[in-house]
């Protein structure tokens, strides 16, 4: 076994570190506040491929595998979890989605933009009664020859106002249950989508989220992804991939509140010496350094399994847990290792605090992570 990264590997996360500290950093506390979404930075992150990090390069994609996008990922979200929620969506959710399952007419007309991120995608399957239980969907697609009638509302959609094409789950047929659930892509602007006012939240407020609104669209037959019926398998293989980003996300904040934490614990002092000769203060620190370590360990991992052919369904759901359950133990006491400042926006924790809370949430909480593994684990 070889924990060594390759020197291309080096490189690109060493790319990716770059970016954070020279275009993300600047302005990341401004665009919080004002809830900014940072075009000009995903601009630029296409420019640099890591829009479609693994798409085959002859679709437009940089070609890199799943343990280059880990390593990115974690980079980006040290400094600014907004902008990796963006790109772990268009990434691992859209272009992956449309990469694997997709036709050769989808993949020309919708991944290649998508990968050279001239245009962002969005993944539309939690509804306002359906965000765990994601077989009950409202959203109806109903087959009328050559085209589907979609109905429907979407809620809490990464991209929402900012995406050009969205992969939308719909029931189409209900007598079927979750095999009667079919996948689209939808493109923005056609008549009857309507995206709904901006979620105001407690963290990634730099990026943007929505309700979509359906009404009698009519999407061309030929925009149906994999074979009638395979919406469902479709959006929970496409979930699988997704959490071995968002686990990476989780890992990068939490590493980037421990490195400010532990610059600061040098910095400071209290009772005549640095904080960090304070037993109290070094155990957290170390605490704090085991859990990301054993994070960042299950996200490559699940990563590896990925790129060599392996199933990764439960390891990328262990990652996901663990990672976001560190990001919001390590976030909460880099806060508290920083006292006073750790409550004021300027020494950023509290953003990364903040931004960790959604990383237990989405692409599945907590307790559907727990559902896949003890599943996983009990059938074995
Ligand atoms: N790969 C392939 N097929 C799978 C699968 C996988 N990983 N997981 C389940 N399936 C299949 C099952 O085999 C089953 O098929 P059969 O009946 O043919 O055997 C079918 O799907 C139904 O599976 P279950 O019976 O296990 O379904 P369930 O109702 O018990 O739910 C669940 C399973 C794991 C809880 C699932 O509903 C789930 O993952 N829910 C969470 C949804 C989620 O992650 N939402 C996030 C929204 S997207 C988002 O947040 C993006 C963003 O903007 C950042």
């Amino acid at each position: 076994m070889d924990f060594t990264l390759t020197e291309e590997h080096k490189m690109i996360r060493d790319a990716a570190r770059d970016f954070a500290q020279t275009e993300l950093l600047p302005a990341v506390i401004e665009r919080d506040e004002t809830q900014t979404f940072p075009s000009e930075q995903i601009k630029k992150l296409g420019e640099l491929g890591f829009l479609g990090m693994m798409v085959d390069p002859k679709y437009g994609g940089a070609g890199m595998d799943t343990i280059s996008y880990v390593l990115a990922m974690e980079e980006i979200s040290k400094v600014d979890a907004s902008t990796s929620v963006i790109m772990s969506v268009n990434n691992s959710l859209v272009c992956w989605g449309i990469e694997t399952f997709g036709t050769e007419e989808q993949k020309q007309k919708y991944l290649v933009p998508l990968a050279k991120g001239d245009i962002i995608g969005a993944f539309c399957l939690s509804e306002p009664e359906a965000g765990s239980d994601a077989t009950s969907q409202s959203t109806t697609a109903i087959d009328k020859g050559d085209h589907y009638l979609l109905n429907g509302t979407k809620n809490w959609i990464t991209n929402g106002s900012t995406a050009s094409v969205y992969l939308v789950i719909a029931q189409t047929d209900v007598e079927k249950g979750h095999k009667g659930i079919n996948a689209f892509i939808v493109e923005k602007g056609v008549d009857g989508f309507v995206v709904g006012p901006k979620e105001n939240k407690l963290g990634i407020r730099g990026s943007d989220t929505h309700s979509l609104m359906f009404t009698d669209v009519k999407v061309p037959k030929e925009n149906r992804i994999g074979e009638d019926g395979f919406g469902f398998t479709f959006a929970m293989k496409t979930l699988s991939g997704g959490r071995i980003g968002i686990a990476s996300q989780a890992l990068g904040i939490a590493s980037g509140a421990y490195e400010l934490a532990l610059k600061y614990s040098k910095e400071r002092k209290a009772f005549g010496k640095e904080i960090n000769q304070h037993q109290i203060i070094a155990f957290k620190l170390a605490d704090m350094a085991t859990e990301i370590e054993a994070a960042r360990l299950l996200c490559l991992k699940s990563a590896w399994l990925k790129d060599n052919g392996k199933n990764y369904d439960t390891l990328g759901a262990m990652a996901k847990v663990f990672s976001s359950e560190t990001a919001m133990k390590t976030t909460v006491e880099a806060v508290q290792i920083h006292g006073g400042y750790g409550f004021v926006k300027e020494f950023h924790v509290e953003r990364l605090m903040r931004d960790a809370k959604i990383t237990q949430i989405y692409e599945g909480t907590s307790e559907i992570q727990r559902i896949v593994i003890s599943r996983s684990v009990l059938r074995d």
